[in-house]
């Protein structure tokens, strides 16, 4: 077990000491708060539980209730921040209730397990026998309400849910956006989408609560609204730090080290149970298994420091209770995690950063914190996101070591030294500026947000990350001598093996396939004029996907007709065309050139143009339009991944649409009108129409062809 140093709290540079305390009395809660402060007296002195389940001491916000509820019923926007623990998600929409017993409010939580165990608890403190009547909980694929559900725990997607199909959000009064300060990519949608909200519905409360203090951001980005601060928790933290310990050393021992202090405080701390911060299920699980193989071993009758301790009820200590914390788990295990350890035992969680601030476990007088999250990062190889195990910050570091001291003075030990401490970042990076934002776009995209560029959020995305361009699998060859043009044709042939007769996804889609079974290989992909870091990028993207899928429980269903062990192309390419509307093509009469479908969004200064386009020559269709092959069949309709500019504006990578159906359900309907002004579908008058745009526009659609056989 390393050495560990003591420093003061304060010395330390954050303010869980009592040296920022100061009166209640003096200072008015209502406010936009410029600075933290705490006061440890007033939560104490004050008596007045008033839920039906006590905890034996009242919560710091018991207090402020008559001034919260006048705030909430003065104010149709409020920022509520107040530590962790302080009873703002369980208490706050109670003391709604009991101001006005008809309303009806929705608190959503960035995490499922927060949804649903807070649920829970609400609905035992107000004496309700079952979940879902007056109080329920929503998550994904799992709903515990009823018609006379008036306070719904939710989680921040099925808000963003609710929202698609009601913008006015009119079944509800009151809407809590809890845990803000998580600035997950769900929370900051929510905040942008609640924001449009309530101008139209300004009789709306809508309440931010957050656990932190840069909170002022809330405020600044709902009009300034007033912020209300409840004031701090009552009990100091002594940190513990391990002398000289880096974090870049620490990262690879975390878990054995984790174990090692758990031992160290059990034997030689009084008692008070442990809660450990670890990174991920995995490592949680190991750690489990690790302490209670060692608390087996222990001689709890020999001559060690913990002989001597007694529980809170004057028992002996005996062993310890270890449990797991994560996301995953079963609701039925994490029952037991809430309540007092049995006699004689100390419980020890191990525990993701979801008992950071989303989740209070009560009785903890010691942490431990690893100095790690796990954590969304964009990876600028593959643009996609992964998960990664990085530094918290100094104010996540904070929140942590504030975990020990609820209930009594308490202790938390950093595995790592002071001086990394000092080198982490102060704050939390929200989610929606390190993430590849595959995510938020298509979130936006259902919500027929279409220029998220455009969208007004707290913290805008990088725009950077909003591309996510990948470079090509094929190898062009560029040369002009008559060797170059003899080995492009040989490319081309190579090509071929791959083409698709539906278009270049289904062609893409064989090269991988055919990639894949090969192993992989990277002289396969030499022999074939294949870019084999391209495919690595493709595999890495796929699974990218498929956890994303997994984690929205998207059943994994396949297009391969079981018989024939072949693929059907049409779901494939169904999905693909509405993934990639509006970029639709419809073709022109007796011609290679097409029409684009709808408004290239803010992409050219010209888009209200309806621009011709070309297939770019290496497309799998490219042939088959320019001399109307009839085993193609004919072509109507197209989609396309982009457009490229030369002297014509091209297609890249596009496949059929069969039926226009496919499409139709998908039209947003501002768009259909739009479309049916321009060109009255199926009409000979609309395509005369739109040819009549084509001509006009600047750049006149050049011939695809040698044939010339265009309007150029
Ligand atoms: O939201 P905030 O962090 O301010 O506090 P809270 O979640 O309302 O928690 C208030 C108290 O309720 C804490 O003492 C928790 O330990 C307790 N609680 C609980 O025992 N079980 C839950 N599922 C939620 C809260
Ligand atoms: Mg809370």
């Amino acid at each position: 077990m390393e050495q560990h140093d003591q420093v003061s709290q304060t010395d330390a540079g954050h303010g869980h000491g009592h040296t920022e305390k100061e009166s209640a009395r003096e200072r008015p809660r209502l406010r936009t708060i410029s600075n933290h402060s705490v006061d440890p007296v007033v939560a104490s002195r004050v008596p007045t539980p008033s839920a039906a389940i006590s905890t034996g001491q009242p919560l710091p916000i018991e207090p402020y209730r008559k001034e919260l509820v006048e705030a909430i019923a003065e104010h149709g926007l409020l920022v509520i921040v107040g530590e962790t623990g302080s009873g703002k998600t369980t208490q706050i929409p109670q003391y709604i209730l009991g101001h006005d017993p008809n309303a009806r409010i929705v608190v959503t939580q960035p995490r499922r397990i927060a949804a649903i165990s807070n649920a829970k608890r609400v609905a035992e403190e107000m004496g309700e026998r079952n979940l879902g009547n007056r109080v329920g909980y929503a998550i994904r694929f799992e709903a515990v309400v009823s018609p006379t559900t008036q306070l719904r725990y939710v989680t921040d997607g099925v808000l963003l849910r609710e929202l698609v199909d009601d913008g006015a959000l009119s079944a509800y009064d009151v809407v809590v956006v809890d845990e803000a300060h998580e600035r997950t990519v769900g929370t900051d949608i929510l905040l942008g989408l609640l924001k449009q909200c309530k101008r139209t519905r300004p009789d709306l409360k809508l309440l931010i609560m957050s656990a932190t203090l840069d909170v002022e951001k809330f405020s600044d980005f709902f009009y300034g609204c007033p912020i209300f601060q409840i004031p701090g928790r009552p009990y100091p933290v002594e940190i513990m730090y391990a002398r000289n310990m880096r974090l870049a050393a620490l990262q690879s021992s975390f878990v054995d080290r984790a174990v090692d202090t758990v031992l160290h405080i059990h034997r030689h701390e009084r008692p008070g149970d442990i809660l450990v911060f670890l990174t991920g299920s995995q490592e949680i699980e190991r750690a489990v298994t690790a302490t209670e193989k060692l608390d087996a071993k222990l001689d709890y009758r020999g001559d060690v420091a913990h002989y001597h301790s007694k529980d809170p009820d004057g028992r002996r200590v005996v062993g310890m209770s270890v449990f797991g914390l994560y996301a995953s788990l079963e609701t039925g295990q994490q029952r037991e995690i809430f309540e007092p350890a049995r006699p004689g035992y100390r419980k020890v969680v191990f525990a993701t950063n979801i008992a950071q601030t989303s989740i209070t476990i009560p009785g903890i007088v010691f942490v431990v914190d690893c100095g790690f999250v796990k954590q969304k990062l964009y990876d600028p190889v593959t643009h996609m996101d992964a998960l990664v195990v990085t530094p918290i910050s100094q104010a996540a570091a904070t929140q942590r070591a504030g975990r020990a001291g609820r209930t009594e003075p308490g202790k938390a030990y950093r595995l790592y030294s002071h001086e990394a401490f000092s080198d982490l970042p102060p704050n939390t990076e929200p989610e929606i500026q390190r993430s590849a934002l595959l995510d938020t776009v298509l979130a936006l995209k259902a919500m027929n947000v279409h220029n998220v560029q455009n969208f007004d959020f707290v913290d805008a995305p990088n725009p950077d990350l909003l591309r996510l361009s990948v470079e090509s699998v094929w190898v062009e060859l560029r040369g002009k001598g008559a060797a170059d043009s003899k080995r492009q044709a040989q490319v081309y042939e190579l090509r071929r093996q791959f083409f698709d007769r539906t278009g270049d996804h289904l062609a893409l889609y064989n090269v991988y396939s055919a990639w894949r079974d090969h192993d992989y290989s990277r002289s396969w992909c030499r022999e074939n004029m294949l870019h084999h870091r391209a495919l690595e990028q493709a595999q890495k993207i796929k699974r990218q996907l498929e956890s994303i899928l997994d984690k929205w429980s998207v059943p994994d269903t396949s297009a391969r007709d079981p018989t024939t062990s072949r693929i059907d192309p049409v779901p494939i390419l169904r999905a693909l065309c509405t993934a990639y509307y509006p970029n639709l093509a419809k073709k022109q009469v007796g011609r290679p050139v097409f029409y684009q479908y709808a408004v290239h969004h803010g992409k050219r200064a010209d888009s209200d143009a309806l621009m011709s386009l070309a297939i770019h020559p290496t497309s799998a269709l490219a042939a088959a339009v320019e001399k109307d092959d009839p085993r193609v069949g004919e072509i109507e309709w197209v989609f396309y991944h982009d457009i490229m500019y030369t002297t014509r504006a091209n297609m890249r990578f596009v496949s059929r649409i069969w039926r226009w159906e496919w499409v139709e359900p998908y039209v947003p309907r501002l768009d259909r009108a739009m479309a049916a002004a321009a060109a009255p579908e199926g009409t000979e008058d609309g395509d005369e129409r739109v040819e009549k745009a084509a001509t006009r526009s600047e750049n006149p659609p050049p011939s695809a062809s040698s044939s010339g056989a265009d309007d150029a």
